[in-house]
């Protein structure tokens, strides 16, 4: 049976566990060339292994391919090196998926500097080191090319901390916050080159969410394993990553998509919820107060209105 991406090279960061491990076996699943990126570092950031290594011998041992890197996304040179990888062992890159992630959670009265560069270096620097990386490389592919357009996938991962916020991740909820800002203006810039640019909002029993008071211990998941539907199982986006990154998605770029547990989500943006307007005249603070209780808010009935 052909599979969705067949022939199709990608690289999935933080694939060593959880989330991106899901994503790396699916896209493989599918018949892509998968390059298995993981520092191997601890959910704070501390220490590095070959926490790849797992994943790729479970793709080739199923037929797939795949190659271990294990680089820093928040390092330039890590990230070069892995987009060489892709290269010059599968040929070309087509996919990327930002999924590397770390938390350091306290409240921002307690919080260091430390924990919030680090955060900050790996969600932020880190998507945007590799987005640029693929970027780059799409628009010289682009250059050489007599088609208007190139195939390139770039899916990077937010969370409902970014879109709604959440208590002691002020760190956590700015990076993936500014994740999807990145995005949308990435796909802005991507498209004329034919190149998607999404948002995935995953979630799950991972390593991160066990973090949380109360939570279950992260255990690894198989999107490949139908046996049991487990509602907490992190690999239940996996199939709508490899759907994004496939050519059916060619038509959908710019969204934010949350998938977890059962449910698909696509995500409205902020909008204007009320409107008012000064008719050309500088506002007076002194009169914001009323407006705002009428017309803003909408919490006080309006009664006369005196003047007008
Ligand atoms: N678990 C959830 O409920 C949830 C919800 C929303 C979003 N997310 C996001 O999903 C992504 C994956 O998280 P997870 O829950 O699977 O956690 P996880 O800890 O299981 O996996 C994250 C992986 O990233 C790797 N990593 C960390 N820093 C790295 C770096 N600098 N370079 C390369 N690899 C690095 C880790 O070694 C780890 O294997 C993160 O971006 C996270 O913010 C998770």
């Amino acid at each position: 049976m052909a599979g969705l991406l067949d022939g199709k090279v990608a690289i999935v960061t933080g694939a060593g566990h959880g989330i991106g491990r899901g994503h790396a076996l699916e896209l493989a699943r599918h018949g892509a060339s998968v390059v298995v990126n993981d520092l191997g570092t601890s959910v704070h950031g501390e220490g590095r292994g070959r926490d790849a290594d797992e994943v790729v011998d479970i793709i080739t041992s199923r037929g797939g391919k795949a190659a271990a890197d294990y680089g820093d996304v928040s390092s330039e040179a890590d990230v070069e090196a892995m987009v060489k990888t892709a290269l010059d062992d599968f040929g070309q890159l087509d996919i990327v998926v930002n999924n590397a992630g770390i938390v350091r959670d306290k409240v921002i009265w307690n919080m260091g500097v430390d924990d919030f560069d680090l955060v900050m270096a790996v969600h932020v620097r880190g998507t945007w080191l590799l987005s640029r990386a693929a970027a780059r490389h799409w628009r010289q592919v682009a250059k050489a090319s007599a088609e208007p357009s190139v195939y390139g996938r770039l899916i990077n991962t937010t969370s409902g901390a970014g879109l709604s916020g959440n208590f002691g991740q002020s760190n956590y909820a700015a990076a993936k916050a500014a994740i999807v800002g990145m995005t949308l203006t990435i796909s802005l810039e991507l498209a004329s080159i034919g190149v998607t640019a999404n948002v995935i909002g995953p979630g799950g029993r991972t390593r991160i969410s066990s973090t949380m008071p109360g939570a279950e211990a992260p255990k690894d998941f198989d999107p490949t394993d139908d046996s049991e539907f487990d509602p907490l199982d992190p690999t239940l986006s996996a199939p709508v990553v490899a759907w994004l990154a496939s050519p059916e998605a060619d038509h959908v770029s710019g969204q934010v998509i949350k998938a977890f547990s059962e449910s698909i989500q696509l995500m409205g943006g902020w909008r204007a919820e009320a409107t008012v307007n000064n008719g050309g005249q500088r506002w007076d603070a002194t009169k914001l107060g009323a407006l705002f209780a009428t017309d803003v808010f909408k919490t006080r009935a309006p009664g006369l209105r005196l003047g007008s």
